[in-house]
């Protein structure tokens, strides 16, 4: 087992952790070279309660007990105030949810034909058959699989890029980039983004790169970012993107995982006043892949001046080249990769429930397609729209909402380098302003911080450009909802609140704008194509109102096609919780109007500042510090990030807490996972609560974490109650 090494334990509770059942490794002891699985089903720990159903061997919040965030809670009081449906300043694609309710009901009862159309305004060298979808959802029936316009052959990039030149709109603006600092920024127009791309396309073939070979990409947010991805789209490599912010560690084990041909890299990055040294970073990364068996031959390097340049950034003669220097020689042309619609186009890393990432895979045309449709109905975009997406890159929002559903649309975006608060809070407004956005799409997280730092830097820009206002990647409270929609956007703006996940490839459940009536905090109405359901613990539907985890009970085009190198970890971990549904991950509730609410995740994995994390993760992460024995992580409410990240952690014996070694803890997590994983909250505990057959209850960790210990509910089968008290009066504050 040598993938993914970093996320793993190091030592001997590492591999027994691996062969932990369900290939888990969540197991956060390593006291006399043991290894305890610290995960259990509910009925375990607390006995009479119904027996939930568990994700790669770790159990599920049972609903009654999922955290629920007290902002969340806000939302069920106000849930009553609904906010008009009708905003003066345009015509949306869907007026009103008449007409919705009549695409919606086509688009299930009617899929081939409903997609079909969509499918027949993009290019394909080679039209799909008729009846082009089929699908399992039911384990019990065979084999999960998934398929959308069986028998074409497209090219995403070609539908991004090409599609508008070859129409006349090659000088129509693609990007405005903006960079950290207030005076940098650059625009190119489609066709010199096409040129690019494809003088990269042409070099990466130089290099040997084939149709289904893998290119890893760890790039800050340049224009040269997106255009790496569509240079491989264009000549059907599967492009593996790694967010700027992981660490070495986490980039050796992804290239690895999908044995990189490339690593498409740049020489730092700044974010605000901190420069971060990307060349180095993955200079470490290589020589870990290297050591773990896989050698990636080829590093290009694109030169960020602003961040140091050439002069401060190592360079290894014979592997690597300059991104510059690479394409100089290329045409400007290159022919297209026309591939068959089921083909892999990316693999992008996400979090689980175990410590192990999993490389969600997603496939061309159904994505290409779900990607499309979904950005041009639900940020009502037209072609020519400026519109802004804060996300990067390396995430999931940054594949569908920046790199191909605007360009699929044909819309000029936003390419923002920088962070939302410098040089001030009043940066996103200072852009908005700048180029005149006209949709803004960003998470809760920066919300709740730019609502911090006051309305006066809002109001000092105009911002009468913005026509819509997007939520994405956590629960929004009511508050910042509020914020978000009467202060930024002047009560003009709807808000669509976007649930969905990297597994979805695209918005599941959100408002559409102007078509019905918004609540606050609610995602309202699911999206053409998506059946989402309630379940109970055994798996019965919840019909009407009520509450339960949120599943979906039919395939859509993006549906997630596999999870890399391993299609059983895919049945397991979505399909196997419930059979006949794929399961989120999410609970949810429908109120008396059908609206559903997001209640947040209620497997083992967190959600910070709208990234997604495994406890596990971090667990394995902190246990890899040669003075921690063991470690329990959960999420704990934080009014900044959503989630912060709270750990317990039992040293070694004879070893005694220290600020050295709290930080020494710290470091080891920025170290094998990246700094934005770092734990809020080290709790020294010298004893976790545990059952009598050693599992840990993480419902009384996530209590004592929110200071609830009032609430502890049922504690009758910890081997040791004591420790409860202990772990309260070690909290300090
Ligand atoms: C959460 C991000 C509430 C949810 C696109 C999901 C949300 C996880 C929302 C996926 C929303 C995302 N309201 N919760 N509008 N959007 N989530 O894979 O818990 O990074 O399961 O994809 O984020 O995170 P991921």
């Amino acid at each position: 087992m040598h993938l993914f090494k970093g996320l793993l334990h190091k030592k001997g509770a590492a591999s027994a952790a691996d062969k932990q059942p369900g290939g888990s490794a969540a197991a956060v002891s390593k006291a006399n070279g043991a290894s305890t699985s610290s995960h259990t089903t509910t009925s375990a720990v607390n006995k009479g309660r119904p027996v939930v159903p568990t994700q790669e061997g770790r159990s599920l919040d049972a609903l009654h007990s999922i955290p629920v965030h007290k902002l969340r809670a806000q939302a069920a009081a106000t849930e009553a105030l609904t906010v008009p449906e009708s905003y003066p300043h345009f015509t949306p694609f869907v007026e009103n949810k008449k007409q919705y309710d009549e695409m919606y009901k086509r688009s299930i009862e009617d899929p081939n034909g409903f997609w079909g159309d969509i499918a027949k305004e993009f290019h394909w060298e080679k039209q799909w058959d008729e009846e082009h979808i089929s699908y399992n959802f039911d384990v019990r029936k065979g084999p999960i699989h998934v398929e959308y316009f069986k028998g074409g052959l497209t090219n995403i990039c070609y539908n991004a890029l090409d599609r508008h030149v070859a129409a006349g709109h090659g000088d129509r603006v693609c990007f405005l980039w903006e960079g950290n600092d207030l005076d940098q920024d650059r625009k190119m127009t489609y066709g010199e983004v096409l040129e690019e791309v494809c003088q990269l396309a042409n070099y990466l073939r130089s290099q040997g790169v084939q149709k289904g070979d893998a290119v890893s990409i760890y790039m800050p947010m340049v224009c040269e970012l997106p255009i790496a991805m569509l240079a491989c789209a264009r000549i059907g490599a599967v492009h593996s993107v790694v967010f700027g912010g992981f660490s070495a560690e986490a980039l050796a084990g992804r290239m690895e995982d999908c044995k990189a041909k490339v690593l498409i890299t740049a020489s730092g990055v700044m974010r605000g006043n901190k420069k971060i040294d990307l060349k180095a970073i993955a200079d470490s990364a290589h020589t870990m892949a290297a050591k773990s068996g896989h050698t990636v031959p080829r590093v290009v390097v694109y030169e960020n001046e602003r961040a140091g340049g050439r002069a401060a950034c190592s360079f290894t003669e014979g592997r690597d080249v300059w991104y510059a220097e690479a394409i100089a020689e290329q045409a400007k042309t290159c022919e297209v990769e026309w591939v068959e619609a089921e083909h892999p186009l990316f693999l992008l890393y996400t979090s689980g429930s175990t410590g192990k990432p999993k490389g969600v895979v997603h496939c061309t045309g159904g994505y290409m397609v779900y990607a499309h449709t979904t950005t041009k109905y639900v940020f009502n975009m037209q072609p020519g729209d400026t519109y802004w997406c804060t996300a990067d890159c390396g995430w999931i929002t940054g594949h569908t909402y920046l790199t191909y559903g605007p360009l699929l649309v044909g819309a000029s975006q936003v390419v923002f380098e920088g962070v939302p608060t410098y040089p001030g809070p009043d940066r996103c407004w200072r852009v908005v302003d700048k180029y005149a956005v006209k949709q803004f799409y960003t998470a809760p997280t920066a919300i709740r911080s730019l609502m911090r730092a006051g309305d006066l830097y809002v109001k000092e820009h105009l911002r009468d450009s913005l026509r819509i206002l997007g939520s994405v990647g956590e629960p929004i409270n009511p508050e910042a909802w509020r914020w978000y929609h009467d202060i930024v956007g002047d009560g003009r703006c709807p808000i669509v609140d976007t649930w969905w996940q990297t597994e979805t490839g695209g918005h599941m459940i959100t408002p559409l704008p102007n078509a019905w009536a918004q609540k606050p905090g609610s995602a309202t109405y699911p999206f053409f194509g998506v059946v989402p359901v309630l379940v109970d613990e055994k798996g019965n539907e919840v019909k009407g109102e009520g509450e339960g985890y949120l599943c979906i009970k039919q395939a859509w085009p993006a549906t997630l096609r596999t999870v890399y190198g391993d299609h059983e970890r895919y049945e397991t971990n979505y399909f196997k919780p419930f059979p006949g549904y794929y399961f989120s991950g999410d609970g949810a509730r429908r109120d008396k109007d059908g609206y559903i609410w997001i209640t947040g995740r209620v497997d083992d994995v967190i959600n910070v500042s709208g990234h997604r994390i495994g406890t596990a993760e971090v667990e394995s992460a902190l246990v890899a510090h040669a003075k921690c024995a063991e470690a329990a992580v959960v999420g704990y409410e934080h009014p900044i990030k959503g989630q912060g990240i709270y750990a317990y952690v039992t040293l070694m014996e004879g070893v005694e807490p220290t600020e050295d070694i709290r930080r020494e803890l710290i470091n080891t997590v920025r170290g094998i996972i990246g700094a934005f994983a770092a734990p809020d909250v080290i709790h020294w505990a010298p004893g976790l609560p545990k059952t009598r057959s050693g599992k840990i209850m993480r419902r009384v960790l996530r209590k004592i974490a929110a200071k609830q210990e009032d609430e502890l509910g049922d504690v009758s089968t910890l081997a040791d109650p004591h420790v409860v008290e202990q772990l309260v009066a070690l909290r300090g504050h």
